[in-house]
């Protein structure tokens, strides 16, 4: 009998399968086109504590075997999510994953007492509440927060433990590949108490409009995803996953299902897809089916018989 199901820091995931913060909104509209109780679990777009109408000008450009993005964190802000969005999230039938931002120090520790709080009066009432929170202090599109806590780790390090401190959500922290030392950073989220790390998000990219004579992206760079970052960021997950103790989500370029075995192999418990859902917006589904039929094609019961075999 072939199992997906993985354990993502206490959390029973379905299958490794998660789509990505900033991919697939609060899943209102991929639950249109298929059932996402399929799904391993959601991580919604990045939150921030107050409501952000995000940057002005171009958002997204598309590249050669992948796309930038410039999106800046627009997103309804963390009341409006609880109040508004995480029913439907829950009532999805798999595993919620909050993405939370912030422009300083207070705002992440703000919005994540204030998810923490909510998630445990839901609880308190029987209903299910957020699975895992998701820290992003990667986000390379806002001038004031994201990227810049992530490059740095004592930057960072006070992000964490601050946060660490509110909350008893499982934490996992999303890291950036512009990070000076991303073994250090992932070492650093274990010391503080993390309960796992994702990694990574974008690259710090640019695109020149050569005819305007500037920056096409209005804050100069923006972030580069899709298939042309997976063998670096495949290269990353194999250094963090041999290097910490808590469980590694893997992203960057996935658009097969031989990606996500190669991400498990390199070490990854569970897999994050991304800028696939915007070539294939059946990608979750298919996906999942087809690494079940490779499983079975292979007879590997279980991913933890391939699991950091690289
Ligand atoms: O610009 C954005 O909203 C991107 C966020 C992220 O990469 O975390």
């Amino acid at each position: 009998m072939t199992s997906l199901i993985c354990n993502l820091a206490g959390v029973a995931l379905r299958n490794p399968i998660i789509m990505a913060s900033g991919t697939f909104g609060f899943g209102r509209e991929y639950g249109e086109l298929y059932d996402l109780s399929i799904l391993g679990g959601i991580a919604s777009k990045g939150l921030t504590l107050h409501p952000r109408s995000g940057n002005t000008g171009c958002r997204v450009q598309e590249t050669p075997s992948g796309m930038m993005n410039s999106v800046g964190l627009e997103n309804p802000g963390v009341a409006s999510f609880l109040e508004n969005e995480l029913d439907q999230l829950v009532a999805s039938n798999t595993a919620v994953i909050a993405n939370l931002g912030g422009a300083n120090l207070e705002e992440y520790v703000n919005g994540a007492a204030q998810i923490s709080e909510a998630c445990d009066l839901r609880q308190r009432q029987g209903q299910q509440a957020v699975d895992l929170l998701e820290l992003n202090i990667s986000c390379p599109n806002v001038k004031e927060g994201g990227i810049q806590f992530g490059v740095d780790t004592e930057v960072a390090r006070q992000i964490v433990r601050e946060v660490r401190q509110v909350t008893s959500i499982p934490l996992m922290v999303k890291l950036s590949p512009n990070a000076q030392d991303i073994v250090a950073m992932a070492h650093m989220c274990e010391q503080e108490g993390a309960d796992a790390v994702s990694l990574v998000n974008t690259f710090s990219a640019m695109k020149i409009d050569i005819y305007q004579r500037r920056s096409a992206f209005q804050n100069s760079y923006a972030g580069l995803s899709g298939p042309a970052i997976k063998p670096i960021a495949l290269r990353m997950v194999h250094q963090v996953s041999h290097a910490v103790s808590i469980p590694v989500v893997g992203m960057g370029g996935i658009s097969s299902v031989e990606d996500i075995v190669e991400y498990i192999m390199a070490g990854a418990e569970a897999v994050q897809i991304g800028t696939y859902n915007f070539v294939n917006l059946h990608a979750g589904e298919e996906l999942v089916a087809g690494l079940t039929a490779w499983m079975e094609k292979e007879k590997v019961q279980s991913l933890d018989e391939i699991r950091g075999i690289v």
